[in-house]
């Protein structure tokens, strides 16, 4: 029998913490759990998720598993098995700024392509390593499973400062994708293999083989995505923003019928498409704080209130499975396989060695196992890929020696910038921005 685990949630306020922990819940025969853990630098979000996964456990009669949420990091992180790390470095009001200050020189404003990506990134970092860092003091043979974004540059910095850290970056973007196919065009996801390629936030499918059909389905997937456009899942029910990216994956499909892209590549081939579309008033991060936020601030009044009936309202779909998926394949051997952020090493054989790349991979015992491609990518995934990497490299470059030139430079490349006259407007701006969070670049 395993031994019941203490799992520490790094950014416990997060609205993603129910999703997991009711994953957590669900998935206790594979992941027993003795202890969890709320740990974040804001006291009032913390709390208030305290009441919401207490009343969880108890409604599910989990008394038996001790509750603590606290903003201290040795009581946080001191012998825990595994850190799930979902923090954002700034909240909602930076994110808003990200995404204004971009779309008010008709730049893509997005969390985590293009500019605002950038800025995030320059955040992120410090924040990131920050809890690598406690957990290499506190609990050196945890394992932390990632989903802190902007992914690949945090993942790039974090391979820099800690290489040997006990890690796991990964992102829900691809299982989402698979099931918003999955259900628009009558398949199921459980019986697929797919194989992809990119880096995060920025890749294509080369083939979803069906084990229960014995064909690969990626060519039909294709064909219904030029023909008929995707709605979304329940889990993105009555959001347009998400109904707008499954959308513009028709659109990319068709110019590029060759494989199934991500649909953040929307950001990169199509920014003009994008910034039209925009409201530069009222931006995601508006939506997001008018609804999952305010969904979690209303879920612990209602227990502060007494209810005991209809407390507990979200679905994030399969983002908390995907990650107690992880913890119980590393915990139990269970060799199963995800799309990982990982450095590439090989798997993409003609692209840098140190880029960090999103490919399938095994985990186990023993850890990450990703899968080498084995044959070059084409020209064209490369060149754009090779571009994206090479300004991100130069982001974390910026940030380790607080260089200007490194970050005008790595601005200037960001593929959704058209001219480097824009690209230090909007730097200059984002500098003056974020001065509480970014280090200072001379
Ligand atoms: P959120 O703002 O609701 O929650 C983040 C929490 O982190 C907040 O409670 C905040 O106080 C806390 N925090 C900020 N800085 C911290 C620090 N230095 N140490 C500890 N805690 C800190 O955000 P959210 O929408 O729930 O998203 C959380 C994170 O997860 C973001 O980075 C988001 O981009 C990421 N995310 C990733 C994926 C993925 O697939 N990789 C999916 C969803 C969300
Ligand atoms: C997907 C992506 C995440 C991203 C999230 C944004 O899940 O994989 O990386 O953080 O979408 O969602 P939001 O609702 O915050 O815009
Ligand atoms: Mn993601």
């Amino acid at each position: 029998m395993t031994n019941k685990q203490i799992i520490t949630i790094a950014g416990g306020g997060s609205t993603y913490t129910p999703g997991i922990i009711q994953a957590v819940l669900n998935n206790a025969d594979r992941l027993p759990v003795a202890e969890i853990r709320l740990y974040d630098i804001d006291k009032k979000r913390n709390d208030d998720m305290y009441l919401i996964i207490d009343f969880m456990l108890k409604k599910d009669g989990y008394d038996q598993v001790q509750l603590s949420s606290t903003e201290d990091p040795k009581t946080a992180f001191s012998g825990c098995d595994f850190i799930f790390s979902q923090i954002r470095v700034g909240g909602m009001k930076m994110r808003e700024q990200d995404e204004k200050i971009a779309l008010k020189y008709d730049l893509v404003g997005q969390e985590t392509c293009g500019l605002g990506g950038f800025a995030y990134g320059m955040r992120s970092m410090s924040g990131l390593l920050e809890i690598v860092g406690y957990v290499q003091e506190f609990a050196p043979d945890a394992w932390i499973l990632n989903y802190t974004n902007p992914e690949s540059i945090v993942s790039e910095a974090v391979r820099r400062t800690y290489p040997t850290a006990k890690m796991i970056n990964a992102c829900d973007m691809t299982i989402s994708i698979e099931e918003t196919i999955a259900v628009n065009y009558g398949y199921d996801r459980k019986n697929w293999i797919p194989s992809y390629y990119g880096l995060n936030h920025f890749g294509w499918y080369t083939s979803i083989y069906d084990k229960a059909l014995g064909r690969d389905v990626m060519p039909e997937i294709i064909e219904k995505l030029t023909t008929q456009e995707m709605a979304v899942a329940d889990f993105n029910a009555g959001d347009k923003t998400w109904q707008e990216a499954f959308s513009m994956m028709s659109v990319i499909t068709k110019n590029f019928p060759t494989h199934v892209p991500n649909n953040y590549l929307e950001y990169y081939l199509y920014p003009d498409m994008v910034v039209e579309h925009a409201d530069k008033e009222y931006t995601r991060a508006n939506m997001v704080m008018d609804g999952r936020e305010k969904n979690t601030r209303e879920m612990a009044q209602k227990i502060r209130d007494g209810f005991t009936e209809d407390v507990l309202n979200f679905n994030f779909g399969e983002h908390g499975q995907y990650i107690v998926d992880m913890a119980t394949s590393l915990l139990n051997d269970e060799r199963r396989r995800f799309m990982l952020i990982v450095p590439n090493q090989g798997a993409i054989p003609n692209l840098r060695p140190d880029a960090v790349v999103e490919v399938p991979a095994y985990v186990g015992a023993t850890g990450v196992e990703p899968i080498s491609l084995r044959q070059p990518i084409n020209d064209f995934h490369k060149g754009l890929m090779e571009a994206q990497v090479a300004a991100e490299k130069l982001l974390v470059d910026a940030y380790f020696e607080g260089s200007y030139q490194k970050a005008l430079q790595a601005f200037t490349l960001n593929q959704t910038v058209p001219n480097a006259r824009v690209a230090k407007l909007v730097l200059d701006e984002m500098i003056e921005a974020n001065k509480e969070y970014w280090p200072t670049l001379v």
